[in-house]
């Protein structure tokens, strides 16, 4: 470092103040809301002149002249004014933003989120829970499990009895609140994919052994998971992440109503059965059979009944990726749309697309409570055997409080 740049740098430092005064103001502590206020008042404004701003969709600006507004590759070294941050996002950011409120916004699910929802996003970032672990989610915990509970019943109806027993069983989770959908689908094919290879005699159980062993030791030489043509793409992800391989979903065509073809599934697994019988050292195993309800691209839902069975006869897990139609099942005059929905093992629901609830909130549901302990860990410091952490069961260590926008959701529908 040159002495003049080791002077700058010594000059910089000393015009940054730090001391107590400076630091409560920063953090919301008890005695320091003025900041906060003054603050919060001035975004507010931001926010509330943006969605009144009439025009197109987003500004003129080209994506080439974009991203020169961000291609500065010094971390800024300077500290500003939050005043003059503000002015900044406004002008760079807010003014270039996608206004997914306008009525001429259509064609994606991602939309205008009604007021309370920014607003308890606030509160859910002061009150910052992290819902790894009881110490820092203490209320929150509780709510988020009768948030799955009470998703639960609402997709496998199960008795009052068996919810009065579970909704707060430490022993228990019927469900995770996960990132997004991806997050949902992965956890219910994980679950799928450890409950096809368990533990038996001297084998630890795929978790353990991992991939090879697991089909070594029960005659595979593959595994796959069938959903069709308009299943989502977050399956070939998981195909990968899983270590099945994206070559081994295999995707079913579709009738003319984009539902999968029932015909051209059991066809499939017959094949695969035929195959079985006569290849009993090098088996496919289906982990999965997916249906959907609401289709990415159509909005179809698959006859969730009838795949339902074929899965239980070919012993694979039935899982229903529900991530953008589920939370219609909130509105009971269009239940019947999903029947079957409850013979499902898992279901997959995503609160920011039909529940129009901010980016990105997603839930999936086990009809067994015992499902989840096929992912479950602990560990010392952290989520232990016997506390109530929901991050025993959780694929994501640190998780916001998204819940509570969800469970506000669902207690302000009519
Ligand atoms: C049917 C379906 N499943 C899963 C997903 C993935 O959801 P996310 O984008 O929240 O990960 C989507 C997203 O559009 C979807 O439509």
């Amino acid at each position: 470092m040159s002495k003049l740049e080791d002077l700058n740098r010594n000059q910089r430092k000393a015009n940054i103040e730090i001391d107590m005064e400076h630091l409560k103001k920063l953090f919301i502590m008890p005695d320091s809301p003025d900041k906060f206020v003054e603050f919060g008042t001035e975004l507010l404004d931001m926010i509330h002149s943006f969605f009144q701003e009439n025009g197109g969709i987003h500004s003129s600006i080209s994506l080439n002249d974009l991203s020169k507004l961000f291609s500065d590759i010094n971390i800024p070294r300077d500290s500003q004014l939050l005043k003059n941050v503000l002015i900044e996002i406004k002008q760079k950011i807010v003014a270039h933003s996608v206004k997914v409120g306008s009525p001429y916004y259509i064609g994606h699910m991602t939309s205008v989120v009604p007021y309370f929802m920014v607003l308890l996003e606030m509160l859910i970032a002061a009150l910052n829970q992290n819902q790894i672990k009881i110490e820092t989610a203490k209320a929150s915990t509780f709510v988020e499990r009768e948030l799955i509970s009470w998703m639960h019943m609402l997709v496998f109806k199960k008795p009052e009895k068996y919810y009065k027993a579970n909704i707060q069983n430490r022993n228990v989770a019927l469900g995770n609140v996960t990132l997004d959908g991806t997050l949902a689908n992965l956890t219910a094919m994980k679950v799928a994919r450890n409950k096809a290879f368990p533990a038996k005699d001297n084998f630890p159980g795929i978790r353990s052994s991992g991939i090879f062993e697991a089909f070594q030791y029960y005659g595979y030489a593959k595994a796959v998971i069938i959903v069709s043509q308009r299943g989502h793409y977050s399956f070939g992800k998981i195909s990968r992440i899983l270590g099945i391989g994206d070559g081994n979903l295999i995707k079913i065509p579709v009738d003319t109503q984009n539902k999968m073809d029932l015909e051209k599934l059991k066809c499939k697994c017959d094949e695969i059965n035929e195959h079985n019988l006569k290849n009993p050292t090098k088996k496919i195993k289906i982990i999965s059979i997916v249906g959907i309800a609401g289709t990415t691209e159509t909005g179809n839902i698959d006859n969730l009944a009838e795949i339902g069975k074929i899965a239980s006869k070919n012993k694979a897990h039935f899982h229903v990726d529900a991530a953008w139609g589920g939370s219609l099942l909130l509105v009971e005059e269009y239940r019947y749309l999903f029947n079957g929905i409850e013979s499902a093992d898992s279901v997959t629901i995503d609160a920011h697309k039909l529940l129009y609830a901010p980016t990105a909130m997603g839930m999936v549901l086990f009809k067994s409570r015992k499902d989840l302990n096929n992912i479950r860990h602990t560990s010392n410091y952290i989520i232990r055997r016997d506390s109530v952490d929901l991050g025993r069961f959780t694929i994501e260590g640190s998780r916001p409080f998204s819940a509570l926008n969800w469970k506000v959701k669902i207690m302000s529908l009519k």
